[in-house]
């Protein structure tokens, strides 16, 4: 092998309408409000909420699953409630509270046993939106069950799961449940979100209480399908300059269109040797973005051998920059999604294929006794050490293919974004794009630039039913990560119903 690199007791209607701001701040469980926050001395800009919710039994027998509610910062009781979720599958919704859209930016400490400096984040999701950080499944970041048979679980149950953790949240947060609610997410919750909107879409149809007020849900370079997110890299590589176009055509010719299981070819077929090729070109990329720096294990540490200009591409708009990712989990590339036992981040590591980031802020942080204690988390002790993402679960991917989910939930009526770094190579656009496209839905805006701060900042192409493909350009596999401000502009958008 070539290239192991890598979520009122109302009198009278008149007393709702009087008092409806104050009823809805006590219906809030209490003891759920955090009221500082260790390494943030300002004020909170709105009301945050924490702490943990059992589905499958009770505290002890179930599992307890771990939710950080930032309340909207403009409107809360008219906002839409957004649930928000990162991939993996095993990885921590605290990813994007840290590192992509939530509330704070975090200023690394300068010695790795300080806590991070927390400043107001001016691009925070909670802008406009209240905004639900959710750890899924059970086992996964802050969420644990004292039986750990539990941590055995799959698309279908984790869906199940979370829908049973939503309607539990909506009647403990009453003052909610009529905000319209959408569900978001990115990288492996592009099978997280559609099989949990599904869940949400039966539930409603069922009578299921409480009524959830879905409105529609939004992907950010999502794992869809086997065969449009393992093509997509080809397309991707040359589009992109990394491959020439003889050996694009060789690509072509040798594997004749199917790549996706083009990795368990025999050694000697000759569609495994032209991907040797490719393998030789963009073995030493970053993987969430191509024009990112990509450390490797040699001598190229930290400032190393990199020249200063190279240093700035990881400076955004935070004052943190973006992680430092060495390695890159190849998805498609040569660690695709198929169906069933999923191998995790950290056994990727084992094996080198797997991405290596610098995770240091959000472990220091959420590992930390003071903090764990200020957002109501348990103890490590009791649900483990905080990791970006885990390998103590055991995850089967047995949903199959997304574009079923896709196009029912769409012709229900539910509004869908599907957006895409463009500088992605782990699920990169030119899936998305293909797969949106195939619904065969027709056009009603087509393919055209999209403003943000008075510069192109992506493209966009919307279908009927409600459905949005765009790209944001230069941004990387997590997209707000990358881009804040112009991350900002088409989720207040595109949740507003206004045009992107
Ligand atoms: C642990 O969970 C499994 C799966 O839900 C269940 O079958 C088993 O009875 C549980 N064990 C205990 C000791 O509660
Ligand atoms: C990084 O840069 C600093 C200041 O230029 C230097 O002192 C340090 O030795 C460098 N570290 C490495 C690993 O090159
Ligand atoms: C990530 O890279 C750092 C620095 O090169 C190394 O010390 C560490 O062991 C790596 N972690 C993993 C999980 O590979
Ligand atoms: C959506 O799924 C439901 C339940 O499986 C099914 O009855 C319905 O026909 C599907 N609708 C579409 C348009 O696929
Ligand atoms: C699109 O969404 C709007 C509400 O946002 C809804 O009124 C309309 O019926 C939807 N259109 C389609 C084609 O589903």
């Amino acid at each position: 092998m070539a290239m192991e690199n890598q979520n009122c007791w109302v009198l009278s209607l008149l007393c709702m309408l009087l008092l409806g701001h104050w009823i809805s701040l006590e219906a809030a469980p209490a003891n759920s409000l955090i009221t500082k926050l260790p390494g943030f001395n300002g004020n909170f800009p709105s009301k945050h909420y924490s702490g943990y919710i059992s589905i499958d039994g009770n505290a002890e027998s179930g599992k307890n699953l771990f939710y950080y509610l930032v309340s909207s910062e403009r409107s809360p009781e008219k906002d839409p409630v957004v649930l928000w979720l990162n991939g993996g599958p095993g990885c921590s919704s605290f990813d994007g509270f840290v590192y992509e859209h939530g509330p704070f930016n975090f200023q690394a400490a300068k010695s790795k046993w300080n806590l991070p400096t927390l400043h107001t984040n001016p691009y925070s999701w909670s802008k406009v939106s209240n905004i639900i950080y959710l750890d899924s499944p059970a086992g996964v970041g802050l969420s644990y069950s004292k039986n750990t048979t539990k941590y055995n679980t799959g698309d279908l149950q984790t869906a199940s799961d979370t829908h049973d953790f939503l309607l539990k949240w909506f009647q403990q947060f009453l003052e909610f449940q009529t905000n319209p609610f959408y569900i978001a997410g990115e990288s492996y919750a592009g099978v997280y979100v559609p099989t949990l909107a599904f869940e949400v879409a039966k539930g409603i149809q069922s009578g299921r209480q409480p009524v959830i007020n879905f409105k529609g849900y939004m992907i950010g370079n999502g794992v869809t399908d086997q065969e449009f997110d393992n093509h997509a890299l080809i397309p991707f590589v040359h589009g992109m300059g990394l491959i020439s176009d003889s050996i694009y055509e060789e690509l072509q010719a040798t594997c004749k269109g199917n790549y996706y299981d083009a990795y368990s070819l025999d050694e000697n077929d000759v569609c495994y040797k032209s991907i040797e090729k490719l393998d030789k070109a963009i073995d030493r990329l970053n993987l969430y973005n191509i024009l990112e720096p990509c450390y490797h294990f040699t001598d190229d540490k930290e400032n190393g051998s990199l020249p200063k200009s190279f240093k700035q591409l990881g400076v955004t708009e935070r004052p943190l920059p973006v992680r430092k990712r060495m390695f890159g989990r190849a998805w498609p590339f040569r660690a695709p999604v198929k169906p069933g036992l999923v191998t995790l981040w950290p056994q990727l590591a084992k094996t080198n294929h797997a991405s290596n980031h610098s995770d240091e802020v959000a472990s220091a942080w959420l590992n930390n006794v003071a903090v764990r204690k200020a957002i109501h988390a348990e103890s490590e002790g009791v649900a483990g050490a905080w990791e970006l993402c885990t390998d103590r679960i055991a995850y089967y991917h047995n949903a199959g293919s997304m574009i079923p989910y896709h196009k029912n939930l769409t012709s229900l009526g539910y509004k869908a974004l599907i957006f895409s770094g463009d500088h992605d190579m782990c699920v990169p656009f030119t899936g998305s794009e293909a797969w949106t496209r195939s619904l065969g839905y027709k056009i009603v805006d087509e393919w055209r630039p999209w403003i943000s701060n008075d510069q192109v900042a992506g493209y966009l192409q919307a279908y009927d039913n409600n459905l949005t493909f765009l790209t944001i350009k230069g941004a990387g596999h997590t997209v707000p990560e990358y881009k804040p401000r112009e991350a900002l502009d088409f989720y207040s958008r595109w949740l507003e119903g206004n045009k992107i």
